[in-house]
This record gives C-alpha cells, sequence and structure tokens, in this order.
C-alpha cells in the first residue's frame, strides 16, 4: 500500500520543483506579496505593458502589503524599453519647505531620539504618487483606471490576511496603536484568514484614479494630509504638496565582465557604489577564490569597508551638492582605493577614510521587478523608510506617512537606523531629497535584458543587488541559489562583517578572524525580488527566501 503513496509523493515533489524553475514567454512579476504580483499579471494579461503592470502592482502594495508599499512615500524606478531607451524616474520625498538642517537637535545640539523616525515631523513630502503616474504617462499603454482599478477593489472589498502579514500586523501593535488615526485601523489583532477592508484607502485610491496626481496633491487629500500635520505639529503644506514633481534621470551606467549595468543615480546612492563594488571586485577572479571563502570575504568586505565611507562622505542629492559621480563610479579610482588591500590582514575603518577624489580631476521599502513579452523590464524600489513608516495613518484618507527624514544626516556622527553615517552632502535642507540605499539595477547581457533585481534592506540593499550579480554572474548559481545563497555586509561603521547565520563556514569564520576582522551574526532583512531572462527570450522569477512574496509568470 505505502509505494503507490511514495509515487504520488514523488511526482508532486518533482513537479512542485519543476515548477519552481519554469520559464515563461510573456511576463513575469516579482514582488512581495502573491495579490500585488497577481495583479500585476492581470494587467500584462490585458495588454498591459511592464509599465502599466508596474504601477499596478505599486498600488496594490500600498493596500495588501501596508508595511512598505505605499501612496505617503516614495521610491525609485529603472526601466529598460524594447526599443532600447534606458531611463529612470526619481520620485524621492523631499523635505518639506519648512524643514531645516538642525530640526531633529535639541538645544544642546544632541538628536533628539526617535524625533526623525516617529510621528508628523518624520515625514518627508510624498513622491510615490507624481512618480507612478509620470511613468504610466510616459511610457505605459493603459488608463490610469485600468491600472489602479485592482488596488481599489483590494481595499474596498477587502483581502484574505495572510498568517505573513497578520503577525506584521501583531508584532507591530504597540506602535500601531500610537495614533489615533492609525489606531483606528490598525488598532486591533489581526487573524490569518479575515477578510481586510480600508474604506479610506480606498476613497483616496479613487480620488487618484479620477484626478491623477491632483487626486492627491491637491483637493481633498491634500487636505487631510495638512489636517493631520496640523494635529502633530508636522511641517508639510499645501505648497509643498502642489509643488512636488518626480524626476526623469539618465540612469547610472558601468559595465561588469562584460554585462551592462544600469541603476539609480542621486539621490540614491545606490547606483554609483553598486558600480564602484563592481568596478573594485573585476580586478579580482572571484570564481577563482570562490563563493564564500575567506579571500573572497575579505575581498568584498574591503571593497564595501571602502564605498560606505566614500557614501558618507560624498553622497547626497545632486540638485543640491556637488556628487562627483564620475570619479566614483571610473575604473581607475576603484583602482586606487584597493591600493592598500593587505590580503592577508583587515583594513581598520577608523584609518581607512573617503577617497582623495581630488586626485582624479573634476568630476520598509519594498522592491518589484517586472518583465513583459515585448522586451520592457522596469525595476522599481519603494519605501516609506521604516516598517509603516512614520506610524502614522493619514486620519481619514487610510494610508501612512513615511519617515524618510530619518535618510538625512540628523547629525553629523550620530548614525541612522540604519547605522549610515553621513556628512555635509545629505544635511538637511528645504526641498532637498535625502539620500537613499534604494538600488534598483538592470543588467544588460548584449544589450538585451538579463536581470532585473533589487531589494530593501536600508544600507544592505547595496552589498544584497551586488551579491546578487555576482552570484550569477561570476558563481553561476541560478537565480534562486543567488537570490537564497547566504550574505553578508559590512558598510565601514560599525567595522565589522554582518553575516547571516550559516553564511560563513567556521574554518572561514577563524581564518577572517585571524586576519583581524570582527564578524558578527545578523539577520539580513533585504529580500530581493529578480527577474532572469535566457539569451532565448524565456524568462524566470524569483522572490527571496527572506520575505514571503512571489514571482509569477505566464
Ligand atoms: O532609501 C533608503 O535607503 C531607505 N529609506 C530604505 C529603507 C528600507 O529599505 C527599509 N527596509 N527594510
Amino acid at each position: 500500500m505505502k509505494s503507490p503513496l511514495i509515487l504520488i509523493f514523488l511526482f508532486f515533489f518533482i513537479l512542485s520543483n519543476v515548477k519552481a524553475q519554469n520559464t515563461y514567454r510573456n511576463g513575469v512579476v516579482s514582488s512581495a506579496d502573491e495579490l500585488a504580483s497577481n495583479v500585476g499579471i492581470s494587467i500584462l494579461k490585458k495588454g498591459g505593458n511592464a509599465i502599466d503592470a508596474a504601477v499596478g502592482v505599486a498600488f496594490a502594495l500600498a493596500v495588501v502589503f501596508p508595511q512598505a508599499g505605499n501612496i505617503g512615500g516614495g521610491g525609485f524606478m529603472v526601466l529598460h524599453l524594447k526599443d532600447g531607451t534606458n531611463t529612470s524616474i526619481d520620485f524621492r520625498e523631499k523635505a518639506p519647505l519648512a524643514a531645516y538642517r538642525d530640526m531633529f537637535l535639541n538645544e544642546n545640539g544632541d538628536v533628539i531620539p526617535n524625533l526623525s523616525l516617529r510621528g508628523h515631523l518624520a515625514a518627508g513630502v510624498p513622491g510615490s504618487v507624481a512618480g507612478l503616474l509620470y511613468a504610466l504617462n510616459k511610457y505605459g499603454k493603459l488608463n490610469r483606471e485600468d491600472v489602479i482599478e485592482y488596488a481599489i477593489e483590494l481595499a474596498e472589498k477587502g483581502f484574505i490576511l495572510t498568517e505573513e502579514l497578520a503577525n506584521v500586523l501583531n508584532d507591530y501593535n504597540d506602535e500601531l496603536t500610537v495614533f489615533e488615526s492609525t489606531r483606528k485601523i490598525f488598532g486591533k489583532e489581526f487573524y490569518a484568514g479575515e477578510l481586510f477592508i480600508q474604506k479610506d484607502l480606498a476613497e483616496t485610491l479613487k480620488r487618484i484614479r479620477d484626478f491623477g496626481s491632483d487626486g492627491f496633491y491637491k483637493g481633498e487629500t491634500a487636505r487631510l494630509i495638512v489636517n493631520e500635520m496640523k494635529k502633530g505639529n508636522g511641517i508639510i503644506t499645501y505648497e509643498d504638496l502642489k509643488q512636488y514633481q518626480p524626476v526623469e534621470r539618465e540612469v547610472i551606467k558601468g559595465n561588469y565582465r562584460g554585462y551592462e549595468i544600469l541603476s539609480m543615480g542621486p539621490p540614491s546612492s545606490g547606483g554609483i557604489s553598486l558600480i564602484y563594488l563592481l568596478n573594485i571586485l573585476e580586478n579580482f577572479n572571484l570564481s577563482k577564490s570562490g563563493h564564500n571563502t575567506a579571500e573572497t570575504i575579505s575581498i568584498m568586505t574591503e571593497a564595501m569597508r571602502r564605498v560606505y565611507a566614500d557614501r558618507s562622505e560624498f553622497m547626497g542629492d545632486m540638485d543640491f551638492v556637488n556628487v562627483p559621480v564620475n570619479v566614483l563610479i571610473s575604473k581607475e579610482y576603484a583602482i586606487e582605493r584597493m591600493s592598500d588591500f593587505d590580503p592577508m590582514k583587515a583594513s581598520e575603518s577608523e584609518i581607512i577614510s573617503h577617497g582623495n577624489i581630488n586626485d582624479f580631476g573634476s568630476t520598509n521599502t519594498t522592491h518589484f521587478s517586472v518583465a513583459d513579452g515585448e522586451g520592457n523590464v522596469v525595476s522599481t524600489t519603494t519605501t516609506i523608510n521604516g516598517y509603516f513608516g512614520n506610524k502614522v495613518v493619514v486620519d481619514g484618507a487610510g494610508f501612512f506617512l513615511n519617515n524618510e527624514m530619518d535618510d538625512f544626516v540628523s547629525k553629523p556622527g550620530v548614525p541612522n537606523m540604519f547605522g549610515l553615517l553621513g556628512n555635509e552632502a545629505n544635511a538637511i535642507e528645504p526641498g532637498k531629497r535625502m539620500l537613499s540605499s534604494m538600488t534598483p539595477t538592470i543588467v544588460l547581457k548584449n544589450g538585451r535584458p538579463f536581470l532585473v533585481t533589487g531589494s530593501p534592506g536600508g544600507g544592505r540593499i547595496i552589498t544584497a543587488v551586488m551579491t546578487n550579480i555576482v552570484n550569477i554572474i561570476d558563481f553561476k548559481l541560478s537565480l534562486s541559489d543567488a537570490i537564497n545563497s547566504p550574505r553578508f555586509h559590512h558598510q565601514w561603521f560599525p567595522d565589522e562583517i554582518q553575516a547571516e547565520k550559516n553564511s560563513i563556514a567556521q574554518d572561514v569564520r577563524n581564518k577572517l578572524v585571524k586576519k583581524g576582522y570582527k564578524i558578527i551574526d545578523f539577520r539580513d532583512y533585504a529580500s530581493i525580488d529578480a527577474i532572469l531572462i535566457n539569451d532565448d527570450g524565456s524568462m524566470t522569477g524569483y522572490s527571496d527566501r527572506r520575505g514571503y512574496g512571489k514571482a509569477i509568470g505566464f
């Protein structure tokens, strides 16, 4: 009796594994939530392109992934279009006009704990709605109604809570009950399987459907945001909302072992840092030194140390400060920065400062990847910064505001919530965009899309994306292995390798400690959603084991 059962089990086991590696021809969407990925697929199936799908997914995530999906935050989108156009859209939040450099310091000049993280002052002027609609108008095929209707339905009719989301909501209950407006919607115990309806959010989404950007930045939604600000001493005004504009920017370009890298430039540090890291790594034979060996880890760590030191010193919003992009992404600078690298001995962050660029002349986030069958690919990372942003729901409008002001430097030398340091370049100024680590990235092979990738994870985003690329190009891992294999991270300060459990074997650890590295265990919260496109045009997607998302194709 047992053997047929075993055979049936084996059949389904093999089938499920085969399915995991399925490839698709017409489109793939990989996002942090299955319902949102399905929205993207529905939009592709009804004739939308990757941009339509990406915009629909983003609005859906604002409903079904409230911890990070948003209309109250901002983000970046990197696009490669079927006609070969590469471009990016910056819809990062901005400091309100009334913001000022020392707004998070007390009279003694010390940082007031949590002020840039929780409550109304922590919010930057949201950019998501303007950015997504800009992308849709310029590069999409469908109407606004056709892409937003799914999000409206999910908010109005509700959706069934997964165990994961119910757990997140319950885990954050303390924080979600501080503000009255948030408590009204989220101040209860949630159960997996219950229907979760968000009426106010549905109404806000309908105003966006009916009036476009004006449905958010003007009229009733603007009134609700400004009212909310008044209740909590916030500083976002009608003028801030009216003035907000997304910016289409040139992508930051690099190349790595013959592949072309397209990523996000300032105000994200992601693209520059990623290309700078890859430029350093290109000078080492990683496939020979091996995956996660002591030799490879020390090379990568020293690269990360130097890149994050420069991130801290030089990077900020280029509409306000001069970032030496050309130097930072040059192959020569990458060589020069590693000239003091000693493979036998850890460098010290106290000694390794930022590079001397003058020697070179002038000059809770969520990611989703979408590819359609026509050759368009879109890589989008969007955020309200912390889980549930500043924890404030705009009363009557049903969405969370961001706490992105914490991505500015409140005070030089004082780390932000991700432990990242910064300097003058990222000081608060009215209307300035705060520095980001978001790294939505597209890798091209022979001019055609090869990998669409990106991740949440604060300062860890850059190294997670770099590891994803290196795991595929140097170590020839499959997409899922390249994403799932254990990661480590170094960000200059604190001077330690933050290693995921089991990422570093004991003998490798011993060798690294002998060289002088400090290694600490760290739960990695970077969670990649990526698509790999084969030479024959077939594609496969994968959603990181560290999240609970899903890649779907057809
Ligand atoms: O823009 C940034 O770099 C951060 N606000 C990203 C925050 C983030 O990834 C949170 N997710 N874990």
